[in-house]
């Protein structure tokens, strides 16, 4: 069982690819199901025919769903959204996640993810594929699980115990007191979300897989995004660049563009390392219909099983310790001298001198590096360590 997810920034092409990943994999011979929370009902405009709230046929092996968030949520789990709310409300039982609740734009993402939980549990298909809807933060909807069930725990330590025996429900400080059929609500969703989170965490079963174009906002956003999934431990197993022009655009009107593209190309191999990365040209037409999304998915995988695991491994690693914080990255090949670092706000830049030339890696920090300052460098065998500590000497 194989669980994919599309992310990347607005309009890369994830929709597009998704349906291609999905339509190669049901002409391999795999259950597959296509999942999507855009309300803009793009899967529909794609395959040209319309998808439901409850799983559609499109191809034979194929099935694709539009998950309505706003009925799932309010069927499923209103009530204890309302109850999060207040409590979040009443009192800052955790600042990062009250931000995190706060940001997220009706919290209705999760839905999604225990729509999927319920078709996991279910093995109703061999692979899933999950079109995500474009933000600046497009993860956030995975980091759900995560930062739920760090709440939830806290939750049940606080009330847990009266449910147990029976007694009343002492108010604790301004928190509102929930119900006996809310906490066994809660319950329920805490061990969901627990589930969901080891299905996400194992790289067996899921990947991440991120989308861009060759131009620097949509991987500058990539970046971000593969360093969050690090820290959250989900696998990137692929990266795909998309829209790229063909090379018989090489010396016409769009020459310039053809060659800002080739620099971004190569910029992508070095940052993206190790993780493999597939290049999708531009299609002469919009994708849409089966005929053109298969032109697609055999320009993306041509004999290639999509469903395999193409990555395994931590390009990226945060080690926190008393002393400060480590980021490990994984550099093949790169030598102490030939690299230099910089600190520059919140991101750091690798400066690289190497036999295939000079480039500059921008790293963008994860939050917790911000309040410790750069101390050192170190490699250690293909691999750069680098120290950070309290910001005072
Ligand atoms: N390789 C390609 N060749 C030609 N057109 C493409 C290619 N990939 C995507 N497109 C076109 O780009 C547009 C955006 O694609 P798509 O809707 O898949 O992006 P998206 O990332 O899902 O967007 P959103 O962020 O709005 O969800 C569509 O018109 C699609 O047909
Ligand atoms: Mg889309």
């Amino acid at each position: 069982m194989r669980v994919l997810f599309i992310t990347g920034k607005g309009g890369v092409g994830k929709s597009a690819i998704s349906s291609a990943t999905a339509l190669k994999l049901a002409e391999l011979g795999y259950e597959t199901l296509l999942m999507s929370t855009d309300p803009a009902h793009t899967l529909s405009d794609l395959f040209e025919t319309r998808i439901g709230a409850e799983e559609t046929k499109i191809s034979k092996n194929l099935d694709a769903v539009q998950v309505d968030v706003v009925h799932e949520v309010t069927k499923h789990y209103s009530e204890i959204m309302d109850f999060i709310t207040k409590v979040l409300k009443a009192r800052k039982i955790d600042e990062i996640l009250a931000y995190e609740i706060a940001n997220f734009p009706g919290i209705t993402g999760a839905a999604a993810l225990l729509k999927l939980l319920r078709y996991l549990e279910d093995k109703t298909h061999d692979v899933y594929i999950l079109d995500m809807v474009p933000s600046g933060d497009a993860l956030r909807i995975l980091y759900l699980p995560f930062i739920f069930s760090k709440f939830s725990r806290r939750f049940m330590k606080l009330f847990a115990p009266f449910v147990e025996i029976g007694k009343p429900i002492p108010a604790i400080a301004n928190i509102p007191l929930p119900s006996k059929e809310l906490i066994e609500t809660e319950v329920q969703l805490l061990e969901m979300l627990e589930k969901i989170h080891s299905y996400m965490v194992d790289p067996k079963i899921t990947s991440l897989r991120i989308i861009m174009n060759p131009d620097s906002f949509s991987i500058e956003n990539a970046k971000r995004t593969l360093i969050q999934a690090c820290i959250y431990g989900l696998n990137t197993d692929l990266v795909i660049v998309n829209k790229i022009l063909p090379e018989e655009l090489a010396e016409s009107y769009l020459s310039e563009w053809y060659k800002i593209q080739r620099d971004y190309l190569y910029r992508c191999e070095l940052e993206f390392n190790p993780i493999p990365i597939k290049k999708v040209k531009l299609l002469n037409k919009e994708v849409k219909g089966l005929e053109s999304i298969k032109t697609l998915a055999n320009e993306i995988f041509g004999d290639d099983d999509p469903a395999k695991v193409y990555y395994e491994g931590k390009p990226m690693q945060i080690v926190q310790g008393d002393e400060g914080l480590k980021i490990i990255l994984k550099v093949p090949h790169v030598k102490r001298d030939e690299l230099e670092i910089e600190r520059y706000g919140d991101e750091l830049l690798i400066h690289l001198n190497t036999f295939i030339g000079k480039s500059v890696v921008i790293l963008p920090l994860p939050a917790v590096a911000y309040k410790f300052s750069l101390k050192k460098a170190k490699i250690i065998k293909d691999e750069l360590h680098i120290y950070f500590g309290e910001a005072h000497e």
